[in-house]
């Protein structure tokens, strides 16, 4: 099998994120079934507010930030929930991105609440990658209760670890599936081609 490659986003810019924590674990997962790994973190990336106006060249590191995703086989989007979605980091990076990065990739999704279950982020993530023409996983992993799901830095619960885990050897097992037709969304997506 060719080195798959996956590239995790992660969608939260704060210091101790539960979010970045989960999708370290979940490139662990993937670099034991073989894959090389790249976390994105996008306190290291300077992405001005999206501007349709504005080349992708000329929004700070936004081509560099495209570049690296489109390098990889697979790609994991992590987010926290905010307000009932996404974060607006993640969407940032997102519309600097296009069918070049995601078209026919395969996509893992991971979210994390505060609350309840994130599944409101987790069905927003996947209808953007329907859009994009991306291959989500059916498996996702759910962070619910984030203040008590770890401490000093490790799940408390392992069923949980495993759940992300599992998203990460699911990214590498299907990283070469076969595509599925366009989207009907995708279709609409002026916005997609040539970025
Ligand atoms: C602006 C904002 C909005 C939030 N909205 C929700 C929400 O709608 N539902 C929820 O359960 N938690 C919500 N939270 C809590 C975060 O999802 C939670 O703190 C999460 O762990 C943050 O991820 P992080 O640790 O990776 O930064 C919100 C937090 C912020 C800052």
């Amino acid at each position: 099998m060719a080195a798959i490659h996956v590239v995790a986003i992660a969608g939260s810019l704060r210091e101790q994120s539960t979010t970045r924590i989960a999708l370290q674990r979940a490139l662990e997962a993937a670099a034991d079934a073989g894959a090389s790994t790249e976390l994105i973190d996008l306190r290291e990336y300077d992405l001005p507010i999206f501007d349709a106006d504005r080349d992708r060249e000329e929004a700070g590191d936004a081509a560099l930030l495209a570049a690296r995703v489109r390098e990889a086989d697979a790609i994991l989007l992590g987010s926290p929930m905010y307000h009932g979605s996404y974060s607006s980091p993640l969407k940032t990076a997102l519309d600097y991105c296009g069918f070049d990065e995601f078209r026919d990739k395969t996509v893992g999704l991971l979210a994390v609440s505060g609350g309840s279950f994130p599944v409101t982020a987790l069905e927003h993530m996947r209808s953007v990658c329907r859009a994009l023409n991306a291959w989500v996983l059916p498996h996702e992993a759910a962070i619910a209760n984030s203040h008590s799901a770890f401490e000093d830095g490790e799940f408390v619960d392992p069923d949980l670890e495993e759940r992300v885990a599992t998203l990460g050897r699911r990214a590498v097992q299907y990283a070469t599936i076969e595509p599925e037709p366009a989207s009907f969304e995708s279709d609409q997506n002026v916005g997609a081609e040539g970025k």
